[in-house]
């Protein structure tokens, strides 16, 4: 088959191939004869029985019940008949076969007879007594159309069918791009945690390595390390279920209010023995008074993660990284947001922008974002980092969690002045 861009194209050509691969079987076409003189019905059958399958009725109502139980290409009517005329016949008829052809036999009949017959959409109509090619001419014209009209009606339901078959096509791949996308994004956010708990673990294991007995405050120490290490397993099923509820198609679970300090200071846990953070100078500081945020508080953490893991990671000499959040207790005036060469703007038109709100910053003093990189920084496995280094989706997961949490972010950045990603979160009430 030859691949084009358009589809319907495409669709065409697959239909002339599957037309060409599956040759309808062939069927002789079927005639039926009415008429109420026995001789012209022999005569008919004679000249057709060859041609066509043929069905003889010598009345109305016989050619009526004919025509519901075989599949009938053409009639041959005579107009003038005992009991049920021609005309009414031909009425019927179209009733139960709308497309069958029909060709009218006519004697001495009016012009207003052919007239209604033709508006009742007889094909032709032929005088009686009939003249034998004539006869063969009406009758095969009106097979051969039957033929094309059936061709055209099954070809048409080809094409539909094969457009439907397409669609279903294109969304099942989307639906598989998806799963694929969303178990990358699994991969790449419960990475973070487990990069610790593997930390945590060396660092027990030396402990309890280098001492044969063990001191209370071998004890204590062991405590605290096993309390961070199952927070963060916690992180990693808390991460997971998420997808996969996402999987399942299951909306989002509405998240309390939870304290936005306790989750600064959750993060600060992760972010101090996270293997990224290497010489960089981090700070994190909390907000003046505590707020609360609406979405989950996972989904925080890993917006807070992602940008700080990018902060650490955009230089390789030591640089500076900090977070900070602030509540908001008025609307953001959005008209001042705009892109730009140096500003990239995320979802401020799907941002719940009542108050109270609150705003995080995650800033460094890296080298800055180029202008020609800016635009792509939130694309799906867009990366500038070396191959096996970066998986390009961190970006794109901060850009699902803000709108799904209908929060927006603003990006500043400036060659050799560094980044600062500013990130808006509907707030509530704190939980008591
Ligand atoms: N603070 C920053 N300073 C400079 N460049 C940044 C910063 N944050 C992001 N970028 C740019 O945006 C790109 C995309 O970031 P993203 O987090 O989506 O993927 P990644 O960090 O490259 O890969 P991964 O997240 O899998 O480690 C980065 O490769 C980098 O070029
Ligand atoms: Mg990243």
């Amino acid at each position: 088959m030859v691949s084009t861009a358009n589809p319907l194209a495409e669709a065409a050509v697959a239909v002339n191939d599957l037309v060409e691969a599956t040759p309808a079987p062939k069927r002789r076409g079927t005639l039926l004869v009415v008429d109420d003189e026995d001789g012209p019905r022999q005569s008919l059958r004679v000249i057709f029985k060859g041609e066509y399958d043929l069905l003889m009725a010598e009345d109305g109502p016989t050619a009526i019940e004919l025509a519901q139980k075989h599949d009938i290409d053409v009639a041959v009517l005579d107009i003038r008949m005992a009991g049920m005329s021609g005309i009414e016949v031909l009425e019927r008829l179209k009733c139960v076969k709308p497309e069958m052809e029909a060709i009218m036999m006519t004697a001495f009949e009016t012009t207003d007879t052919i007239r209604q017959a033709l508006r009742l959409r007889a094909c032709d109509y032929i005088n009686k007594p009939f003249d034998i090619a004539t006869m063969r001419d009406a009758v095969n014209q009106a097979m051969q159309r039957r033929k094309l009209e059936s061709e055209i009606h099954s070809n048409a339901e080809k094409v539909q069918d094969l457009l439907v078959e397409l669609q279903n096509q294109r969304i099942e791949e989307q639906i598989a791009k998806t799963r694929s996308d969303i178990y990358a994004s699994i991969i790449h956010d419960i990475n973070g945690p487990l990069a610790v708990i593997a930390g945590f673990v060396q660092v027990l294991n030396q402990r309890l390595d280098h001492s044969s007995r063990l001191e209370p405050e071998d004890l204590e120490f062991i405590k605290n390390r096993l309390g961070i290490i199952a927070r963060q397993a916690g992180n990693c099923i808390e991460i997971s279920r998420r997808y996969l509820g996402f999987l399942r198609r299951q909306p989002a679970e509405s998240a309390p209010g939870v304290s936005v300090n306790q989750l600064l200071r959750d993060l600060e846990q992760i972010v101090r023995v996270h293997p990224s953070l290497l010489e960089n100078e981090f700070d994190i500081m909390p907000l003046a008074g505590d707020a609360a945020v609406k979405i989950n508080g996972t989904d925080v953490i890993q917006i807070l993660l992602n940008l700080a893991v990018n902060a650490f990671q955009c230089a390789s000499q030591p640089h500076r990284v900090e977070i900070s959040g602030e509540a908001l207790p008025a609307p953001l005036d959005l008209r001042k947001f705009k892109d730009g060469p140096h500003d990239r703007l995320l979802n401020i038109e799907g941002l719940d922008n009542t108050a109270p709100l609150v705003k995080f910053l995650v800033s460094d003093t890296g080298p800055g974002i180029p202008p020609e990189v800016l635009p792509k920084i939130f694309q799906p496995y867009f990366t500038t980092k070396e191959p096996r280094q970066g998986t390009g989706l961190g970006l794109n997961i901060v850009q699902r969690l803000i709108k799904q949490g209908n929060g927006a972010l603003h990006c500043h950045t400036r060659a050799g002045e560094g980044t600062t990603f500013t990130i808006y979160l509907p707030g509530v009430e704190l939980a008591k």
